[in-house]
């Protein structure tokens, strides 16, 4: 019932969503789709690439007077190392890519699409794709929010170094959840250990100085989300099974879990199930969330956790072997431009995924054509 499409390449010139399923009478806020732009683009351990661009979304269709109309909705970002690849690409005086750099999708887009420049499909491969995600992500968060669902994300892991996240406080599962949201916003590595916040950095650095890369672990949450989201009655439809698949969309990541599955794995059953308890007022409460906020493949109402594994970028500056494809002869890829460390931007990613999973499952749940039918 709620879609979406994104286009565009990493040096063309712009990237555009179309949204289809809104309802009608949603307010869009473009200074906040901005803002999530924005803390994509940030992060220890970006490139060069992000000092050229400045995401900024401009909304072509759907919305008037500030509301959605029930249309679908057109948001394009333009991109700004447009004008300084135009002329190369309409000369035709590029250099064919023919080596393609292992970890990307070079290898397998040329031999699938019968391609000879490995260009044709980076173009498309790159994760600056996941600008245009984040945007559509921005625009399910404001629908989230009408319902009280709230969503934030921090970093666990850069490399071999891990955070200590650990909480003795007596406070409620969201409150703590939260607080992680908070001290990860004013991070540059978005982890809420500050001390792991500072070895992170140094691995970073680290990872720079000697021509590597680094992946690492990131934990997206949502506080807020009602009972019953997803069903237990058909395999596409379990909510679990969906967020794996949102996440795992999004380039670079190779494991997802939910809630403490890996740990939970190696438990007896009696230290793993998240008991219930009468809270007073005729409902139930859990005072723990190993299974993440999903039975069943349906929400539970306990605070939604997803962890993603980041591989460590393919591109290093300390070049890999390949293959020229034209010759058939060892090569080494050309280098192309690249980040060290993604893992912050990763989770700002990985939030817009998981409102996006969250808001389509709402739609799906509530029905209407209007905010107004939603909410009723
Ligand atoms: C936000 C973000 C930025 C990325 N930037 C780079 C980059 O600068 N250099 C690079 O080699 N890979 C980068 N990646 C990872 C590649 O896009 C990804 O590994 C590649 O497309 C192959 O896909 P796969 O890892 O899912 O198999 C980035 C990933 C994300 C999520």
């Amino acid at each position: 019932m709620l879609r979406f499409l994104t286009a565009g390449e990493s040096h063309g010139p712009c990237l555009m969503a179309i949204i289809e399923g809104l309802p009608a009478g949603l307010q869009v806020d473009v200074e906040q789709i901005n803002q999530h732009l924005a803390r994509r683009q940030r992060g220890y351990g970006r490139g060069h690439r992000m000092n050229i661009e400045q995401d900024r979304v401009e909304l072509l269709a759907g919305v008037l007077y500030g509301k959605t109309t029930g249309a679908p909705l057109a948001l394009r970002i333009e991109n700004k190392d447009w004008k300084n690849w135009s002329e190369r690409w309409a000369s035709g005086d590029l250099p064919r890519l023919t080596v393609p750099r292992p970890g990307h999708a070079d290898y397998a887009g040329m031999v699938k699409y019968g391609l000879e420049d490995a260009r044709l499909v980076l173009e498309r491969a790159s994760a600056r794709e996941t600008t245009a995600r984040v945007a559509v992500g921005a625009v399910a968060r404001q629908l989230l929010a009408a319902f009280g669902v709230e969503l934030g994300s921090y970093v666990e892991q850069i490399g071999d170094v891990r955070a200590d996240l650990s909480d003795p406080s007596d406070d409620t599962l969201e409150a703590v959840e939260r607080r992680r949201w908070e001290l990860a916003e004013a991070s540059d590595v978005r982890c809420p250990d500050p001390d792991a916040a500072e070895r992170m950095r140094a691995a970073v650095d680290a990872a720079r100085r000697s021509k590597d890369s680094l992946g690492g672990v990131f934990v997206v949450s949502a506080c807020g989300v009602p009972v019953g989201l997803g069903s237990h009655v058909h395999w596409d439809r379990r909510l679990d099974a969906r967020l794996a698949l949102a996440m795992m969309s999004i380039p670079a990541v190779k494991g997802v879990e939910i809630g403490e599955a890996f740990a939970n794995a190696g438990l007896p059953g009696t230290r793993v199930h998240d008991d219930l308890y009468p809270d007073g007022k005729g409902g139930v409460l859990r005072r723990t969330n190993r299974a993440g906020g999903t039975e069943g493949g349906m929400s539970n109402g306990a605070p939604l956790r997803v962890r993603a594994a980041i591989k460590p970028i393919p591109t290093t500056g300390t070049p890999h072997c390949s293959v020229d494809l034209l010759s058939g002869e060892a090569a080494e890829p050309q280098y192309q431009r690249s980040d060290i460390c993604v893992v912050p931007a990763a989770a700002v990613v990985g939030e817009a995924m998981l409102a996006w999973t969250l808001a389509e499952a709402l739609v799906e749940k509530l029905g209407g054509d209007s905010l107004q039918e939603m909410m009723r």
